[in-house]
């Protein structure tokens, strides 16, 4: 028996299509609205092939009122709403900010709106970003909930947080009718392990193990690695890189979490999901080397601009409150990142 019908808003998408897995594999009934304007629809073959199961799909914009909307109608035994639908290159919303704005944030609205009008839907798990902390000062480090916002350095950014607050207005308004987790990702990599989903940069990729396995693939010639110079051990900025497939498991305990409604916790919840563990640009270049043993020819080049010299999680209210860990070894998430890269280049 299903234990409840979720929206998945954005469910072709990187994180989306790995959360549909685990939903599936948790016993939830999925329904994925998309409408493929950062992924394709194979996306939804490859979750088929995984999951044997063909889950219930809408092509839907959701910055279109009239669309969620008529997704609501369709569907209105949804129980509890995923929302990771929004455009995510940092880059482009600083060319392209009024794109950003409003279709990151008029997909919230429009699907709040649905939620609070007349869904029986009482819960929405909503993609954040460890943006939201800029570059935490050294006693902020490792970085949890409670350490002090700053102001998102790109228009992208600045939707995260226009959102999270967008979302604890419309809690606090609701009288417990709402429940909302706000699930803040350090840097996801890797792919699922049958290599059928995983993520399909457009163009030059921006980030970084894309464009490390894309240069073992040979189709970059080498990698730039942004600056060496920085405050750190190796001089290298510092990230935590989460497994994909460990950040869609967390929104399972996520989306039980919210299902409890006035159970359990505040109408707002915050959660970081890393891993709490630091590595440089060059542990990770080392460390897919090691792992897939390829080469990854690389130069030291001048900083880029807007990055964070060093942030990483701590992760113990998400491992204590949702009873969540992200615990896979890095050899295989490397490795998972390299087989998705061999087999989707078989198919171009
Ligand atoms: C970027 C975004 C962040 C977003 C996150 C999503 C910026 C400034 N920030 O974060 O808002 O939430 O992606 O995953 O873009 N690097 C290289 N060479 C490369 C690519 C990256 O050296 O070709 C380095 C970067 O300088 C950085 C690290 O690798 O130190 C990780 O970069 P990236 O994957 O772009 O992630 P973030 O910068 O953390």
């Amino acid at each position: 028996m299903s234990k409840g019908k979720i929206l998945v808003t954005g469910g072709a998408g990187y994180i989306g299509a790995h959360t549909v897995v685990e939903l599936d594999a948790a016993g939830y009934d999925v329904v994925i609205a998309d409408n493929f304007s950062n992924s394709t629809p194979d996306v939804l073959d490859g979750i088929e092939r995984i999951t044997g199961k063909r889950h219930s799909f809408m092509e839907v914009d959701c910055s279109v009122r009239e669309e969620m909307r008529r997704l609501f109608e369709t569907h209105p035994d949804i129980d509890a709403a995923i929302h990771f639908a929004a455009f995510k290159a940092v880059g482009e919303s600083v060319e392209k900010p009024l794109d950003y704005y409003r279709n990151n944030i008029d997909s919230l609205l429009f699907l709040l709106e649905e939620l609070t009008r007349n869904s029986r839907a009482g819960g929405v798990v909503f993609s954040s970003s460890c943006t939201v902390y800029g570059q935490p000062s050294k006693s902020h480090l490792p970085v949890s909930e409670s350490a002090p916002l700053q102001p998102a350095m790109s228009p992208y950014g600045r939707t995260k947080q226009i959102c999270e607050d967008i979302l604890s207005d419309t809690v606090n308004a609701a009288n417990g009718r709402l429940k909302s987790i706000a699930l803040r990702y350090f840097n996801p990599i890797g792919a699922h392990p049958s290599a059928l989903i995983g993520e399909l940069p457009r163009g030059v990729p921006q980030n970084l193990l894309p464009f490390v396995t894309q240069t073992a693939i040979g189709i970059r010639r080498e990698l730039s690695i942004f600056g060496n110079d920085y405050n750190t051990p190796d001089g290298t900025c510092i990230r935590d890189y989460i497994y994909v497939c460990d950040l869609a498991k967390a929104h399972v305990r996520a989306v039980e979490r919210v299902l409890k409604l006035n159970g359990v916790g505040e109408s707002l919840e915050y959660f970081n999901l890393g891993t709490g563990r630091g590595l440089s640009v060059l542990e990770v270049v080392n460390g897919f080397m090691e792992a897939t043993g390829i080469n990854v020819p690389y130069k030291i080049a001048e900083r880029r601009a807007g990055d964070i010299e060093q942030v990483w999680a701590d992760p113990s209210k998400a491992n204590e409150v949702l009873g969540w860990v992200a615990d896979t070894p890095l050899e295989i998430v490397f490795k998972s990142a390299w087989e998705w890269e061999r087999k989707i280049r078989q198919k171009i």
